[in-house]
């Protein structure tokens, strides 16, 4: 196989809670994550020199080793004692530094990518070690990744959602519930999650995820009670340091959302809606005022994701 190309969703957190911290600095998490169909496209070929290369479309990404998929080839080439080079290129549609994993999810298309490529045959599972090494989302990013290409030549997911515990990466997968309409809005500025980490102090955390809650209500696919249900305690520590988040979040419910949430530390802000309409609606109204506004999704394997609409304002 000379070419690989594989899919690399985007993710937003349905519920985030934070239990403690830990002895190791990181944070014991319950979190709901979600993948959606905002896509980045990951494309790799054996490189002849040995090297690793790293290129994309979006000149703000780094090529070197300070880029999450330069180091996720670095690590696959060390730990599986490949002797060989790759080249990637990476389709970059998912906003840098936004709460959507991003950079997780490249580095998860890189590895399972290069499984593929180099015929090494390990599942996602197999792989979730050396992918925790890298980031307490990659995991889960590797999640729903299937092993052949579709009729477009291109390694998609059949879509996961899952219950993340530990610093991120100990999974429980849920069943399957599609969201038809998820609009995002990223603001202009990045938000560095160990600083809203180091901000987060957890005895004045007042509002919390009711996760066994939230978990029936996706189990049941109860869209209303899904939505109701959101909640994510880094939401305010976020909101605090860029007030522009709470801002947005008032504009997806003016404009008819179910709910909106922030994802992961931020600052994109989420809405769900129930009518392809008001989501349209509401994407108008935001793109006068943020650049990067866009409606999709949940990501789903195959067919189902032929319907997944990817609308960047
Ligand atoms: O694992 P990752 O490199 O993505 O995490 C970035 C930073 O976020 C960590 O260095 C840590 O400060 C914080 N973090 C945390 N607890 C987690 C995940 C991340 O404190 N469960």
């Amino acid at each position: 196989m000379e070419t690989i190309t594989v899919e690399a969703p985007a993710k937003v957190n349905l519920t985030l809670d934070v239990k403690y911290k830990r002895g190791d600095g990181y944070h014991e998490l319950e979190s709901v994550m979600h993948q959606i169909g905002l896509i980045d496209r990951v494309v790799i070929r054996p490189e002849p020199t040995g090297a690793i290369r790293v290129r994309s479309n979006n000149p703000a990404l780094p090529d070197d080793q300070t880029n999450l998929a330069y180091q996720a080839a670095q690590l696959f080439l060390s730990e599986y004692k490949c002797g060989a080079g790759v080249d990637i290129s990476i389709e970059k549609n998912i906003p840098l530094g936004a709460g959507l994993a991003g950079g997780s999810s490249d580095a998860a298309a890189v590895l399972w990518g290069m499984n593929l490529l180099f015929n090494y045959k390990r599942g996602p599972e197999e792989l979730s070690a050396t992918a925790s090494r890298l980031g307490s989302d990659v995991p889960f990013c590797l999640s729903g990744k299937v092993s052949h290409p579709s009729p477009g030549g291109i390694i998609a997911g059949c879509g996961a959602t899952a219950l993340a515990r530990g610093r991120g990466e100990v999974l429980e997968l849920l069943p399957e519930c599609r969201l038809p309409w998820i609009l995002l809005v990223k603001p202009d500025f990045q938000v560095s999650t160990r600083e809203v980490y180091q901000n987060l102090k957890l005895d004045e955390v007042t509002v919390r995820p009711d996760t066994r809650a939230f978990l029936a209500a996706w189990q049941d696919c109860d869209m209303m009670n899904i939505a109701k249900k959101l909640v994510n305690v880094l939401e305010s520590i976020s909101t605090k340091m860029y007030p522009q988040i709470a801002a947005i979040k008032a504009g997806m419910i003016r404009y008819g959302a179910l709910n909106a949430l922030m994802s992961g530390s931020g600052p994109t802000v989420f809405g769900i809606f129930a009518e392809r309409t008001a989501a349209q609606r509401a994407r108008e109204k935001f793109s006068h005022d943020y650049r990067e506004v866009f409606l999709v999704s949940s990501y789903g394997g195959g067919e189902a994701n032929a319907g997944t609409e990817i609308i960047a304002g």
